[in-house]
């Protein structure tokens, strides 16, 4: 291979200090695939499913201490510790580098290293960026293989030195002869997970699970790209992209945040419930966007892979999903049946006698209390989706009509509302809120601000990142053309402690307002937090028993919105002088109109 010399200097710096007994140059292809899997197969790491019951696809268990992204260990290590904000680890990078060195010296000894490159994003794409990811995890490059453009066809892409470096190990060197274990990793406190924003870097060391892992997702496309997207004037976010077209034809994109699993894949891949109606996937995860020269603002999904939360995904609750990873797949951390498929919590059938669980003992319901993690995970390639769009690959991107921001809140919140304007909107994506997940470790329970679903991924001061989403909208070529901003809420309770929305695919029934709303069709009606749908606004024929929840789903109550305020009020103080005026003069005018 013709190499660029900076890319090789690189690679040869690493190569030195990593001490890896082997280097292979991924080229993409099926026969590398191939052969990694069977040597993943032979060495104990990976099981090959049934082929009759799941083509092509793999099984593999994680260690108990390496389950899901390590917001404790991930760091953003930014010159100035004031440029990574208050919801940022932050280590001086000179430091980090120091510590990480030492890590990574012998990391490799015993093993291969592999060099991946990869486009985030469509091949050719001006919104596009090419990464090399060194790793010593060949589940990793399979991943890699799902979740990016992999291989040769980025090489040729490549001029010289005009790349993200990413080097990964999973920290785990063996000794001459020493047998490896089933999933290699470091213990959780020698985990880092460190981006240096200036020089757009990514080290990672000491897992081999998921986004601390597969360094194309959250480490670059959301933490490296947030702060290139506020350097060069676009947008880097944790945002699903879907095409919705109505009775009439006429079809319309929309970008939507929520915090890490709250739905955004069943979102993404939702089945209407009202006919007419169709949804199609760009994206489940991260949306890129750039204005284009009409004005509008263009997304383009940097992924080419789905890493979705597997527990309760199933035919009824995502079928598209379901019929995604039919074939083609990785899965990691469900169960395993003893006729060689897969099984997880909520897939829709028993579990079968003999099952195995993610810790790989024999299913016994009265000691475990579930066989799958429930951050069990499948990866999947976006083209074996039924409902993926046609522009799915555009390098143009996809025109935006309308960001959609919520969180999972038992109260408060109403199904739907929209804000007045541009800088309400961001101040709505601002105080976004949700309960905890299983997608992080180390969580405490309860509800967690998390604006703009980007609270782990911004890779910069977060007040910053407020004042560039301001910045956007008060610099955007022509804000006629601007997205509508909207907030949802699925999860509202009733008095019962029962959802007062039945969610999924009923879900196309609020989307159908915001639709209306971007037309200039729909009503809505002024409350003190925005505008809301009138009662008949959203269209709710053949959804039984649905009418006599609508008002109390609707509701926006006064005291509830005052107790909120409170929160606001500490939250904001956490940004500092870094909090934008115009976000402040937004609270200020939510509780005027509150106290009205
Ligand atoms: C994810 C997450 O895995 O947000 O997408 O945690
Ligand atoms: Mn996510």
């Amino acid at each position: 291979m013709n190499t660029p010399s900076k890319l090789q200097k690189w690679v040869d710096h690493w190569v030195e200090l990593c001490q890896p007994d082997s280097i292979h140059w991924c080229d993409g292809s099926e026969e590398e695939n191939r052969m990694l899997f069977q040597q993943m197969v032979n060495s104990g790491m990976a099981v090959m499913l049934n082929e009759k019951k799941r083509p092509g696809s793999y099984y593999f268990q994680s260690d108990p201490s390496d389950v899901a992204r390590v917001e404790d260990r991930t760091f953003i290590c930014s010159a100035k510790q004031e440029d990574a904000g208050p919801t940022n680890n932050w280590l001086d990078p000179s430091e980090m580098k120091k510590i990480l060195t030492e890590k990574f010296r012998g990391s490799m000894k015993g093993r291969a290293m592999y060099i991946i490159p990869f486009s985030m994003g469509p091949l050719g794409s001006k919104i596009s960026k090419i990464g090399i990811q060194i790793t010593d995890s060949p589940y990793v490059v399979v991943n890699m293989r799902i979740m990016t453009r992999m291989g040769k066809k980025v090489t040729g892409l490549l001029g010289d030195g005009d790349f993200i470096p990413c080097i990964h190990s999973v920290g785990s060197p063996l000794a001459p002869g020493q047998k490896d274990s089933k999933w290699p990793c470091a213990p959780i406190e020698q985990k880092y997970i460190a981006h240096f924003p200036e020089t757009n870097e990514i080290w990672s060391y000491g897992s081999g699970y998921g986004g601390n892992a597969l360094l194309g997702k959250k480490c670059l496309a959301l933490r490296i790209a947030s702060v290139m997207a506020k350097r060069e004037g676009w947008l880097a976010e944790h945002m699903l992209i879907m095409g919705i077209t109505n009775p009439q034809g006429v079809k319309k994109y929309f970008a939507a945040a929520f915090p890490s699993a709250c739905g955004k894949t069943n979102l993404a891949m939702l089945i209407p419930t009202i006919p007419g109606w169709k949804v199609e996937t760009v994206g489940d995860d991260i949306a890129w966007m750039k204005f284009g020269d009409d004005g509008y603002l263009y997304a383009i999904n940097p992924e080419a892979g789905f890493f979705g939360v597997a527990p309760f995904t199933s035919m009824e609750t995502n079928p598209n999903a379901m019929l995604s990873c039919w074939a083609n797949s990785i899965f990691t951390n469900t169960a395993l049946t003893p006729d060689g498929d897969i099984w997880w919590e909520g897939i829709g059938t028993d579990i079968p006698e003999g099952t195995l669980t993610w810790t790989n003992e024999v299913f016994d319901k009265e000691k475990h209390k579930v066989a799958a993690h429930p951050n069990a995970r499948f990866t999947t390639p976006a083209n074996q989706c039924p409902c993926i769009d046609k522009d799915w690959e555009n390098p143009k991107g996809v025109p935006i009509s309308a960001f959609i921001f919520g969180g999972r809140r038992p109260g408060t919140v109403p199904l739907v509302y929209q804000s007045f304007d541009w800088n309400h909107g961001v101040f709505m994506g601002s105080i976004v809120g949700s309960e905890v997940t299983a997608a992080a470790i180390g969580l405490k329970a309860g509800v967690r601000r998390d604006p703009f679903a980007m609270l782990p991924f911004c890779g910069y001061h977060m007040g910053d990142y407020f004042g560039h989403w301001v910045k956007i909208g008060s610099t955007a070529p022509d804000k006629t053309h601007l997205p509508k901003i909207f907030n949802v809420n699925w999860f509202r309770k009733g008095a019962d402690g029962k959802f007062l929305w039945p969610g999924y695919g009923d879900n196309i029934r609020v989307l159908k307002w915001i639709f209306g709303r971007v037309e200039g069709t729909a009503d809505a009606i002024e409350t003190p937090i925005g505008n809301v749908p009138p009662k008949d606004g959203i269209d709710i024929t053949g959804l039984h028993g649905a009418e006599a929840n609508l008002d109390e789903v609707l509701k926006v109550d006064k005291t509830e919105w005052l107790n909120e305020c409170e929160l606001i009020a500490d939250h904001q103080a956490l940004f500092g002088s870094r909090m934008p005026e115009e976000l402040k003069a937004q609270f200020e005018k939510l509780k005027s109109h509150l106290n009205k």
